[in-house]
């Protein structure tokens, strides 16, 4: 299946740019297990990497051409531009995240001598929050390390994958996406510290259970969602606590200083947001140390936490995320369930019994179909590496 895989995508690299045999490079999406809307605060994250993601065939060229092309969108054909013409075009759709790539990994230095042609192929589902846009950026910028024998570090090109998210595409996100699927390790979760880009791996060993997806296939778009929105509350809510505290970051706060401190916010609603941004690091943090010492019920418990506090505080679930995750917690087999993900639709995740997979994906996806009125998708989750070469 997986050599089949690449030898399709061999042969329509040849058939379009007729350039000889490219290398294939392969980037993963994420999920998130907890430790949701904490990135930009300052605070804690727990992803792993899974094992859909974004392949790309790639060559160098003699002139200085950058030819691209996505089996995702072959309505769109040939995007083709010159490595000294890379602005943001509109017309050039979801070609610009490469484009970001060339721009921000020259000015960052790096020496892209030619041109190249470049066919992508992308397996995670479109627009389920399971960012495929972090990874057209990596496997970009691993493409680009390897062809070019650049010696990045690999923190670094993450970096370069956020600047271009916030600088080229415009949307504000934090560094947990390029993060996860640029340092992402098989069978691991990572807890971060998104304040000093500390990090561990974890070890996600749950015995006999699986991590299921479930995608509310409600497309979700970051630049049109209001994620900008939430960050404002949040900046708004650290501002006012510093009246009061020495903080830099709403993730320095422990719960009992929040609760101390908390009367200085005006808005009752930018106070939910923060109770939510200091107790979802807190619950985090937590997390790591009950997987640690095996507890994957206490674990499960913290993530359905995650969810209520992300439906009722954060609102940022809406019906389709809190339609199957208040159906997986009902199911037999379960040990948690939230949304992952910026929110606002995408998908939800659920550790569920191996034995109870098959009951858990029809019960759950026909209370879904009765309610929202069109299918939810189902997959179980594999954790696997980050970007590389596929040799
Ligand atoms: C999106 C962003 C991340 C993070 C999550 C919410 O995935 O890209 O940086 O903020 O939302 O946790």
């Amino acid at each position: 299946m997986y050599q089949q895989l690449l030898q399709t995508l061999q042969s329509s690299f040849h058939d379009l740019f007729h350039n000889g045999e490219g290398r294939i490079f392969f980037a993963p999406g994420r999920i998130n297990l907890i430790g949701e809307h904490t990135d930009y605060n300052g605070g804690h994250v727990f992803p792993c990497a899974i094992t859909f993601g974004t392949y790309a065939v790639a060559k160098q060229r003699e002139d200085n051409l950058v030819r691209l092309y996505s089996m995702n969108f072959e309505d769109k054909g040939i995007i083709e531009f010159s490595l000294d013409e890379l602005e943001y075009n509109k017309k050039h759709d979801w070609a610009n995240y490469p484009k970001g790539m060339l721009k921000f990994m020259k000015e960052a230095g790096f020496s892209i001598a030619t041109g190249v042609d470049v066919l992508y192929y992308g397996n995670i589902p479109n627009g389920a929050g399971l960012s495929s846009s972090a990874s057209i950026e990596l496997v970009t910028g691993v493409m680009l390390e390897k062809l070019f024998k650049l010696t990045i570090d690999r923190i670094e090109l993450v970096k370069i994958g956020k600047k271009v998210e916030n600088e080229f595409i415009g949307v504000n996100s934090g560094i947990m996406d390029q993060f996860a699927i640029g340092m992402g390790k098989e069978g691991n979760g990572i807890l971060l510290d998104c304040q000093t880009l500390a990090y561990e791996y974890a070890p996600i060993e749950l015995d006999n259970k699986k991590i299921i997806i479930m995608n509310t296939n409600k497309r979700r778009e970051l630049a049109d969602s209001k994620y900008n929105e939430r960050r404002d509350e949040c900046e708004q809510a650290l501002t006012e606590l510093q009246s009061v505290v020495n903080i830099q970051s709403l993730g320095e706060l422990s719960e009992e200083e929040f609760e101390v401190n908390k009367h200085v916010i005006a808005s009752p609603v930018v106070q939910k947001r923060a109770k939510h941004a200091v107790y979802e690091n807190q619950r985090t943090i937590k997390a790591l140390q009950e997987l640690k010492l095996g507890d994957i019920a206490a674990f499960g418990l913290l993530v359905n936490q995650s969810h209520i506090s992300l439906r009722d505080d954060y609102e940022v679930t809406g019906i389709e995320l809190d339609t199957l995750v208040e159906a997986a917690w009902e199911q037999p087999g379960v040990t948690g369930a939230r949304m992952t993900g910026a929110g606002f639709g995408g998908c939800a995740i659920a550790i569920v019994d191996t034995d109870q997979v098959d009951s858990f994906i029809k019960s759950v996806g026909d209370t879904y179909k009765d309610k929202i009125g069109y299918d939810a998708t189902f997959y179980v989750a594999s954790i696997g590496n980050g970007a590389q070469e596929i040799i």
